[in-house]
């Protein structure tokens, strides 16, 4: 079967590229942008590092910031309604894959408005037309919401977030630069720095993998290993390895899918709002345990991307081990707990397995699974 890439148009990477937003969007002939945020960046002084260069360029925009962490059906609601009555043209989403995630379904019922009730996305929507056109900027290191093809939904009233996944959704142009970055908490980095890990692993391992995402994964693995340290301290090389790293890992995993790890931190987020990279960095080694006896010689691949000494001279089951410690370490490294019994509650697991089972990332995992299986995985870390 052929294999299909979808990346950005233009992406821009490295210190200063913000500069280049404003031309991005004079240069196409836009005239005014609905920005998607959410309050804390505006608050932190994050989001004026762009709307400054708006202003000094006298380019017209309008801020929509009603969007919350792990973002609800009602928070894309009220941005189509901004957009709508805003007058804007384009959209320059500013954030963390909340804010990108809302702004990509908002761009996507914009111009598909068949789609308003947005439950109706989930899924491989068959949506006509291209999102309203966005440039996202991403704040954390991270999602790479900023070039994949997916965004993420937290469905209140069901208790469960799903997954959208529409080529129709990639922003046009990416601007990856670290400086938006550095006012990350440690907390914050550490979580959203495993999550790229997460999707780096995972994507390398998915059923769907291939030659060009693995060569995408491999370098992800390595860059995110030698750099979210770094990163959790804020030195710039940190800042600049994680922004690469992790839109690496993007430009792989969206085009290949993930596992249950992301389908097992899914639930965790809709139910108790934990932060979408500690549920992934919580359950990766007890996914990779899991999964270790269908990945053949892959593992041996990841260790050596993350620099474990004397790999390649290991038998099978070491490298494997090997590779799982390290993975072990990094995350304790940076200050992620080691399991969930401060957060799942006992009376949730059979749902959380359901949830999980049901999950569009679940499919992707190498291993056959069922919701006795996740179940019994959730409660090893209990
Ligand atoms: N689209 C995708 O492909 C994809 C992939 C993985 C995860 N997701 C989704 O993305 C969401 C998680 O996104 P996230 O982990 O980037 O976090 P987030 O966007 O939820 O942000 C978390 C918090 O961090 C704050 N923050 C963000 N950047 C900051 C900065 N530079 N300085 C200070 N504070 C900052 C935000 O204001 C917010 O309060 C989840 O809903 C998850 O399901 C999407
Ligand atoms: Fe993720």
């Amino acid at each position: 079967m052929a294999t299909r890439i979808v990346l950005n148009t233009i992406s821009y990477h490295g210190k200063g590229a913000i500069e280049h937003i404003v031309p991005e969007l004079t240069s196409r002939g836009y005239g005014k942008a609905l920005v998607c945020t959410d309050p804390d960046l505006i608050r932190f002084g994050v989001v004026s590092k762009v709307t400054d260069l708006l202003d000094k360029a006298a380019f017209s925009y309008e801020v929509y910031s009603d969007i919350k962490a792990n973002p609800t059906i009602e928070n894309v609601k009220s941005g189509v309604a901004a957009f709508q009555n805003s007058g804007a043209d384009c959209i320059i989403a500013i954030g963390g894959g909340s804010a990108m995630d809302t702004a990509k379904a908002v761009g996507i019922i914009v111009n598909n408005p068949e789609f308003a009730d947005v439950r109706s996305l989930e899924g491989v929507a068959p949506t006509k037309k291209h999102a309203v056109f966005t440039i996202a900027v991403p704040t954390t290191a991270g999602t790479a919401a900023e070039v994949t093809i997916n965004y993420v939904i937290t469905d209140v009233e069901k208790k469960r977030k799903f997954v959208c996944v529409d080529a129709n959704d990639i922003p046009e142009v990416a601007v990856v630069d670290p400086d938006m970055m550095s006012s990350m908490p440690k907390g914050l980095t550490a979580a959203t720095g495993m999550d790229a890990l997460t999707h780096a692993i995972e994507g390398y391992i998915t059923k769907g993998a291939c030659e060009i995402s693995d060569m995408f994964h491999l370098e992800a693995i390595r860059l995110i290993s030698q750099h979210l340290r770094g990163a959790v301290e804020n030195t710039p090389e940190g800042r600049e390895g994680m922004a690469l790293g992790q839109y690496i890992a993007g430009m792989g995993f969206s085009n290949v899918g993930l596992g249950i790890v992301h389908s097992m931190a899914h639930g965790l987020s809709a139910l108790y709002d934990t932060p979408h990279g500690v549920a992934c960095a919580i359950l990766l080694p007890t996914g990779l345990e899991y999964n270790a006896d269908y990945t053949g010689e892959r593992y041996r691949a990841v260790g050596k991307a993350m620099g474990v000494e004397g790999i390649d001279q290991m038998s099978l089951e070491e490298a494997r081990a090997a590779t799982i410690a390290a993975v072990k370490q990094l995350s304790a490294d940076v200050g992620i707990p080691a399991d969930l019994k401060e957060i799942v509650k006992p009376e949730d697991v059979r749902f959380l397995a359901e949830s999980a089972f049901a999950d569009a990332c679940c499919p992707g995992n190498p291993r056959d699974t069922s919701v006795e299986e996740i179940e019994a995985l959730y409660k090893s870390l209990m």
